[in-house]
């Protein structure tokens, strides 16, 4: 069976193909043809966590594959409280084809893939948050025609999204570039996995402490929120430390002139990026939010075995 818990779990052949299944069907879209891959199939959707772009762009996504999706809130199924996470996906997987879930501890998500019959799709964890990944790296694509050798470069916390974005790079041969405050970098473990995904590909990776040389010659400068779900106690003391790594005009200027600017979103303006360059015209914002929708319905047709 095939799950979608991390990027790293993917060949380098898989992450393209996810990709082009994804060019694919959002074309067929964007032409008006139907895309009923997944007729009378349903995914069910549990959220520890609120959102907006996971939320909808699955329920959306579902709707467009001629199948259904269903909230669950987290108030709903309160995963390992109410029930074991356990019980939970043996019971889930006897109504549903397919299950997303947006988790606290990534332990969870694993758990679920365990105990389900049916494919568990990461739809964020503390570790990773492959769904953006893939939506990211079809942003590049789409914006600079391929990656092989370009430049990524991650400013602020090293978190799930700098984990999946590391995974993504490494497996497609872009370099990548992490530059957080002293303490808030990824784990070694995270780097350890990366570096053997990189040492295939031939992509470069690499830590720059300072922010304004890090970004260098910058084909993609990437940020996201200083304090993600779940540690929103530190949030006053990550706002004195992280300001050096907000994206500003500063930043985009040392960058390459033809530079474009993402963020997972939700933004927190003021803080890890400007309202100038959010609007600017280096940002791909919108696009990376819309592509959750075309990447996420490649993720469910594969993980079905529907292409
Ligand atoms: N980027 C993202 O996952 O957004 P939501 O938290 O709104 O789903
Ligand atoms: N790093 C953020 C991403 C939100 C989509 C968080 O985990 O809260």
């Amino acid at each position: 069976m095939r799950h979608f818990l991390t990027l790293a779990d993917l060949t380098p052949e898989q992450m393209q193909a996810l990709l082009d299944l994804a060019v694919r069907i959002k074309s067929a879209w964007k032409a008006g043809e139907e895309t009923p891959y997944l007729k009378g199939k349903v995914l069910g959707m549990i959220f520890q966590k609120p959102s907006l772009r996971t939320r909808v762009s699955f329920d959306v996504a579902m709707l467009q594959l001629g199948g259904n999706a269903l909230y669950l809130s987290p108030d709903e199924i309160q995963l390992g409280k109410r029930e074991s996470v356990a019980d939970v996906a043996r019971v889930i997987s006897r109504y549903v084809n397919v299950v997303m879930a947006r988790v606290f501890g990534h332990a969870d998500i694993v758990a679920l893939a365990r105990y389900a019959t049916v494919p568990v799709i990461n739809g964020l964890s503390d570790y990773s948050h492959p769904c953006q990944g893939m939506a990211d790296f079809l942003t590049i694509l789409e914006h600079k025609g391929s990656v092989r050798g370009k430049k990524l470069v991650y400013l602020g916390d090293g978190n799930n999204v700098a984990t999946s974005l590391l995974y993504g790079a490494a497996l497609l041969g872009m370099d990548y570039t992490l530059s957080t405050p002293k303490g808030y970098g990824l784990h070694p473990a995270i780097w350890d996995m990366g570096r053997r995904l990189a040492a295939q590909s031939g992509s470069t990776i690499a830590v720059v402490d300072d922010p304004l040389v890090a970004v260098e010659d910058a084909d993609v400068i990437y940020t996201d929120t200083w304090t993600s779900m779940g540690q929103e106690a530190e949030a006053e003391q990550r706002r004195k430390l992280f300001p050096p790594y907000r994206v500003d005009e500063q930043k985009l200027a040392r960058a390459k002139s033809d530079v474009i600017v993402m963020h997972c979103l939700p933004a927190h303006r003021g803080e890890e990026i400007t309202d100038a360059v959010a609007d600017g015209p280096h940002s791909v914002l919108f696009d990376q939010a819309e592509n959750r929708l075309h990447a996420q319905k490649a993720i469910l047709v594969w993980v079905l075995d529907k292409a």
